[in-house]
């Protein structure tokens, strides 16, 4: 018989990692403790956006007319216990509040409602981005709190799922790692994932604590790559060159590669920058802090890049103070292709303008509602054309494709000054520039 696959927690990893199960051709349950949440799944909606996502939602999820009925959602962990021979556990691990730790007690406690309930054989797969040492201690606490005892087992195989691409690198991941400790495991997750290995996905098998670190170490080298390339670009500000030509150079070296050296206002979002946070705070628990030291620098080099961005733009205005000025910020997500404006660099540098005396007016294509909640004191146009109205500088920090495709000359005509300032590197200097348009960017600049 099919396994029978149930899914803990259903952000955007776990709504993800459900509906492309039912797409793998399991039958699937996802439960959240929220019931707003479950309640929107079961209508076939997605809380979040994300490209392609709802598509393949509506296509199994019961009741939806013309769907496999193979997805179902609820908030019953007697439900959850009963149905699944593989329960992957997806909920979230956010920084701890004023510490650089990670939050575990959405894992801790999703852990402690399905352990009582695990009756019968069952494998729990971890997904969730944890500190290392975490699986074996969960592993402790399952074989303390399953009844089915020993015919209950724990692995750890982390997501590297980037938002924006979440169904495509769901269904066809890049590696599938495994931290297993016996052969029962790794046979089941080998079942599981045998239609991405069938296609080639390399499936590493590991321990628990190299397949936790895994996940860490991979957002660290990530995070050291942009935090490189915009070290680079603060040099090339001092130095007159243009950091997009130094990276388009040293991409050519297949060492170096020329993903992830994109210079601009750096990295955000849910994951890069409080898993750098949470691995250097666990290394210092491990007493192995030194190794990591120099994540403290790429942070810091990350930061920085949202002050420079504010130091531009108070140049642009004139130098002094931003108060009377008007500053249009195009962006509000983290990163294009997504809604979620976690430690969205673009809206922390929307915030200081604001604090300190500007009236910023933002606008992005998919983040408006998020951007409205976290900060609700900005203010927010419906098009990028009704924000840069009146602007005496314009601000692009997250790079839309539409941002690129923006008609430049009727912005120019609403703008008080036409002073564009390339937050990402992502614009065309030409067509700004034939359309009367100072355009300065990051790293470059004389470009
Ligand atoms: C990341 C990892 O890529 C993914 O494997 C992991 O599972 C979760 O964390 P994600 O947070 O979705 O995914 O975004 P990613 O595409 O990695 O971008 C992170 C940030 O870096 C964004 O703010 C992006 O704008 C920025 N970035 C990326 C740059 O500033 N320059 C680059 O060259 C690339």
């Amino acid at each position: 018989m099919a396994l029978r696959i149930t899914v803990i927690g259903t952000g955007y990893l776990g709504a993800t990692h459900a509906a492309a199960m039912a797409e793998l051709g399991f039958e699937v349950l996802g439960l959240d403790v929220v019931p707003e949440k479950i309640e929107m799944l079961s209508a076939g909606k997605v809380p979040m956006y994300e490209p392609g996502l709802e598509e393949m939602l509506r296509k199994h999820v019961a009741g939806i007319e013309g769907s496999t009925g193979r997805l179902r959602f609820t908030t019953s962990w007697e439900e959850i216990g009963a149905f699944g021979d593989v329960h992957f556990v997806c909920v979230n691990t956010p920084q701890k509040h004023g510490e650089y730790a990670c939050d575990m007690s959405y894992v801790d406690s999703a852990f402690e409602s399905l352990a009582p309930r695990l009756t019968r054989p069952a494998l729990v797969v971890g997904k969730s981005t944890v500190p290392v040492g975490s699986a074996a201690r969960l592993a402790a606490r399952l074989a303390e709190l399953a009844p089915a005892g020993t015919d209950v087992e724990l692995a750890w195989n982390p997501e590297f799922l980037r938002e924006g691409f979440a169904v495509n690198d769901t269904l066809h991941p890049d590696r599938i790692v495994v931290g297993v400790e016996s052969e029962r495991a790794e046979k089941l997750l080998r079942e599981v994932y045998a239609g991405p290995v069938g296609e080639g996905s390399p499936f590493v098998v590991t321990d628990f604590p190299t397949a936790e670190l895994v996940k860490t170490s991979a957002n660290s080298f990530l995070a050291t790559k942009i935090s490189f390339i915009n070290a680079m670009a603060e040099v090339c500000e001092a130095a007159d060159g243009d950091v997009v030509k130094l990276a388009e150079a040293l991409g050519h070296d297949e060492r170096i590669g020329k993903k992830f050296l994109r210079a601009g206002v750096g990295f955000g979002g849910g994951c890069l920058p409080k898993d750098i946070r949470a691995f250097m705070a666990r290394a210092g628990e491990l007493g192995a802090d030194q190794a990591l030291t120099f994540l403290r620098e790429v942070d810091s080099i990350n930061m920085r890049r949202r002050g420079h961005m504010v130091e531009l733009a108070r140049e642009a205005v004139g130098g002094g103070s931003f108060l009377g000025t008007r500053v249009a910020v195009l962006g509000a997500t983290f990163k294009p292709d997504s809604d979620d404006v976690r430690d969205s660099p673009a809206l922390n540098v929307a915030g200081q303008i604001h604090l300190q005396g500007g009236q910023v007016t933002v606008f992005d294509p998919k983040g408006m509602d998020n951007a409205r909640r976290l900060f609700p004191t900005l203010g927010y146009a419906d098009t990028a054309l009704d924000a840069v109205r009146g602007a005496d500088v314009v601000l692009h920090l997250t790079e839309w494709r539409e941002f690129r495709e923006l008609d430049v000359v009727a912005l120019g005509e609403v703008a008080a000054r036409r002073t564009v300032l390339d937050g990402r590197n992502a614009l065309d200097p030409l067509v700004w520039r034939e359309a009367g348009w100072t355009y300065r960017a990051m790293g470059r600049p004389t470009a």
